[in-house]
């Protein structure tokens, strides 16, 4: 029996990974100019890391973590998000240094197991950003408005930046309460999930995607206007801030994201060019997640983007010169043209050129068929009567035009014309 990958799995192959690497140059220039730092984190962790932080009655901890025993008996779980795992890394390496902000981001792999459909894989990459160390809104506006100026450099059109307020310890309980009882109002018309998750997780029933509910979630009372003077303000500044950046963005008072760390400023990017999945992005602030992970007191802030979701609504037919071709292929005749193409191919390498050549040795017409196919910017001809002569034939594939020049200059030429437009 063939061997597949699994469902909801995917290769990313090597004509595509252009687009891959092109998202990911920009976000290391655009993070960088912010200030923020790459971190590179295990993919598996201690399951209690996700359990604590995501929180025990979210879909993502209930039924969709990846969790097994390993062979010493310990439960190991492959991570479904970052936040958990840098907020580890910043507990375990005492990276506080008050009264410094730390900003840091990573790109790589996260898993779930969800039922896969367009847009929602079980292995799904993500660049997420976490800003460790600050409370002001501030902070919450310039990582929003930093993704928003990465998105526009990727040349992203009808995408909408989403904002609400999760409120804190203050009010959030008293809101849960008033919420859970006017549910109960309507607990026959709700699905199945909703009416059975609603006293464990009330504010879930707000964002559930059915028609259904999103009818009755529409009557129910919202946090925005339940919030305590404090989150009231943070709220507010927020929104003031980025009306004065001219960001765009609505509200949206069902937005509750899927995790339970969120306190104050919650947000999603959403496109209507993805189809049902529609969010790129989401993410907000978590205050408390630091020290519930036992370390020092540490407002963040922080994001993450779905690649696979990204990479689909990236305008990449603006973009088809950022795709590599090869420099130079080397055509020749003979074997001793075959041994001098083995130098000389070594020798523009090391000049840090890519270069490619027919392995199987076919004919002339056919190594030029191979070359034209590879889009490589210049053709090297070694035949027989050019070995004889000492004088190589170069070859601009872009404009036809052909040079002959002795071959102790190969290397100069190759470099005047590989510089020339
Ligand atoms: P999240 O909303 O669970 O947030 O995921 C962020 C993004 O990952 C989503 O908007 C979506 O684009 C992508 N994504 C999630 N699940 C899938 C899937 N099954 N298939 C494809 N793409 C998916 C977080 O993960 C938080 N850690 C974000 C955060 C960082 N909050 C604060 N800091």
């Amino acid at each position: 029996m063939k061997i597949q990958s699994i469902r909801g799995v995917k290769d990313i192959l090597p004509d595509e990974i252009w687009k891959w690497q092109h998202i990911e140059s920009i976000a290391h220039k655009i993070f960088t100019r912010y200030g923020f730092k790459e971190i590179r984190l295990p993919i598996f962790e201690d399951t209690r890391l996700f359990s604590r932080s995501i929180g025990e009655t979210t879909d993502i901890v209930e039924k969709e973590m990846y969790t097994f025993e390993d062979r010493g008996g310990d439960s190991i779980t492959l991570r479904p998000e970052g936040t958990a795992s840098v907020v580890r890394a910043y507990v375990e390496h005492k990276m506080h240094t008050p009264p410094s902000i730390l900003k840091m981001f990573y790109i790589g792999p996260m898993f779930r197991y969800e039922r896969p459909q367009a847009g929602r894989l079980r292995q799904f990459n993500q660049i997420g950003v976490e800003a460790m160390g600050s409370s002001s809104a501030i902070v919450d506006v310039e990582v929003m408005t930093m993704l928003i100026e990465f998105f526009n450099e990727l040349g992203l059109s009808n995408i909408e930046l989403q904002i609400n307020s999760l409120g804190n310890q203050d009010c959030r309980p008293h809101y849960r309460e008033l919420l859970k009882t006017e549910i109960e109002k309507y607990l026959e018309k709700l699905c199945s999930n909703c009416s059975s998750r609603y006293k464990r997780n009330p504010l879930r029933v707000l964002d559930c995607k059915l028609e259904q509910c999103s009818d009755i979630s529409k009557r129910l009372p919202k946090l925005i206007d339940h919030l305590d003077p404090t989150s009231a303000k943070h709220f507010s500044e927020v929104r003031f801030l980025l009306d004065s950046a001219g960001t765009p963005y609505s509200v949206n008072p069902n937005l509750v994201r899927g995790l339970d760390y969120y306190n104050n400023t919650a947000f999603e990017v959403t496109s209507q060019n993805l189809g049902a999945q529609n969010a790129i992005c989401g993410g907000g602030r978590y205050d408390t997640l630091v020290e519930e992970l036992e370390g020092p007191s540490t407002p963040c802030f922080g994001f993450a983007l779905g690649l696979e979701r990204l990479v689909s609504l990236v305008p990449f037919e603006n973009k088809k010169t950022l795709q590599k071709r090869p420099d130079v292929f080397i055509v020749c005749l003979g074997d001793e043209a075959k041994i001098v193409a083995s130098k000389v191919a070594h020798d523009i390498r090391l000049k840090g050129l890519w270069v490619e050549r027919d392995y199987e040795l076919g004919s002339m017409k056919s190594q030029m068929r191979k070359a034209n196919k590879t889009g490589c910017r210049l053709t090297l001809i070694l035949g027989e009567d050019e070995i004889q002569n000492g004088k190589y034939i170069l070859k601009n594939m872009e404009n036809g035009n052909q040079i002959e020049f002795p071959a102790q200059e190969l290397i100069s030429e190759i470099a005047k014309l590989s510089d020339s437009p």
